[in-house]
């Protein structure tokens, strides 16, 4: 089965639970590496595990007064919350400060009563797509305002995708694509995933999360990066397929 589905059952293990119980081949990652993608907490203490660098983290919980918001100290504004579990930048905000903390968790809250607070990361936006565990060329993501929130990711004309990124040093290139592809390893990723990053001020990279099933449309980034790599579409999709065979 080729499996090209976003968010809740289909991203997160749980079709691909399904299709192990039916005995069916499907193409990407695994049950458990689908769900530990899916949350951003998970992922993070397994990068953090591995050595790999992640932006500082506290985990919340919205329904606990108890938890939040007190429970950022040691983390200090700018700040980006997020939803623990969700994609597509929905529920996601930046928070300057106590007033903007508090409608960021309001957002998020929306979203998922599991949330992240997690140190922001001034710079640089890039993608690593991985086929196969091999890192194609990178990605600078630049949207024209803000950050990669939903409307950026999905209005065109709203953000710039500039392969290769233009003026990055090689050898930061080559230790992005190094720890993307130890990432992609720590959260046991099969086939085709894209990790993103920021770029601190001093070009040192940050993980923020892996997607296991990155977008392939044809303005979608993996197909791009693939492209890039001299890798045409048909020929990628061939990849995605056999990468199904190779795990049955
Ligand atoms: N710590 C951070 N520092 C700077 N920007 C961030 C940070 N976390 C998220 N962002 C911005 O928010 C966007 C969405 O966050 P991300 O963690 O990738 O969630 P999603 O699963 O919704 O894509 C990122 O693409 C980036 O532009
Ligand atoms: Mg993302």
């Amino acid at each position: 089965m080729v499996i090209a589905l976003h968010g809740t059952y289909g991203e997160d293990g749980a079709v691909q639970g399904l299709l192990e119980v039916m005995g069916l081949p499907y193409t990407g990652s695994g049950v458990a590496a689908s769900a530990i993608c899916m949350d951003k907490a998970i992922s993070k203490r397994l990068f953090a595990d591995g050595g790999l660098p992640t932006p500082p983290w506290r985990e919340l919980r919205i329904d606990d007064p108890a938890h939040a918001p007190d429970h950022i100290d040691g983390l200090s504004f700018p700040l980006f919350i997020k939803p623990l579990a969700n994609g597509s930048s929905v529920g996601v905000s930046r928070a300057n400060d106590a007033d903007g903390l508090k409608q960021a968790l309001a957002a998020a809250a929306e979203v998922s009563p599991r949330v992240l607070a997690e140190q922001a990361i001034t710079g640089r936006e890039l993608t690593l797509t991985i086929l196969d565990g091999e890192a194609l060329p990178l990605i600078e993501i630049r949207p024209k305002e803000g950050f990669y929130d939903y409307r950026n990711k999905y209005t065109k004309g709203c953000t710039e995708y500039l392969i290769p990124p233009p003026g990055l040093d090689e050898a930061v290139a080559r230790r992005v694509g190094e720890i993307g592809v130890a990432a992609y390893h720590a959260l046991g990723c099969h086939g085709l995933a894209r990790v993103d990053f920021m770029l601190d001020a001093d070009d040192a990279p940050w993980l923020l999360e892996a997607n296991t099933i990155p977008g392939l449309t044809e303005l979608s980034l993996a197909p791009q990066s693939a492209a890039a790599a001299g890798i045409p579409f048909d020929e990628l999709a061939e990849r995605i397929l056999a990468s199904a065979w190779s795990r049955a």
